[in-house]
């Protein structure tokens, strides 16, 4: 571990550490490289190449017409970047979709763009993330 010193504001100071208490970090240093490591993934995901792994939700209609068959197509046309998929029957009219992906950056948000986008979806969401080297 390497110890490093930073000068911040003091009010700024204040205000994280009011944060990662409320959040229940047991100190500061953890708070901090929970921020770094956040970070280097974020840079990662925006570099096309990067290899990330990510996790696509889908509220969808279940009584649209033909749409689990397009989504399930889709995800067939992507099958290699494609890990899982779960399918929820949330109520009566509902369907909840959580599919895991893991391919490069570009390929993922490709398939979420494609599959948010797809008429019927009421809600969707990718969240990615990479393992990187020394996260
Ligand atoms: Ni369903």
């Amino acid at each position: 571990m390497a110890r490093v010193g930073v000068a911040i504001d003091e009010d700024l100071l204040q205000e994280f550490d009011t944060s990662i208490e409320r959040r229940g970090y047991a100190n500061r240093s953890e708070a901090i490289r929970d921020l770094i490591r956040a970070d280097l993934v974020n840079e990662a995901v925006q570099s096309p190449a990067s290899e990330v792994v990510g996790m696509i939700t889908l509220l969808y209609d279940h009584h649209v017409r033909s749409l689990h068959e397009k989504l399930t197509a889709l995800q067939h046309g992507f099958h290699d970047v494609i890990v899982s998929t779960l399918h929820v029957h949330l109520d009566f009219d509902n369907c909840l979709e959580v599919i895991v992906v893991r391919g490069s950056s570009s390929d993922v948000q490709k398939i979420a763009d494609r599959l948010i986008s797809t008429k019927g979806v009421k809600h969707g969401r990718l969240v990615v993330t990479a393992t990187g080297r020394g996260l």
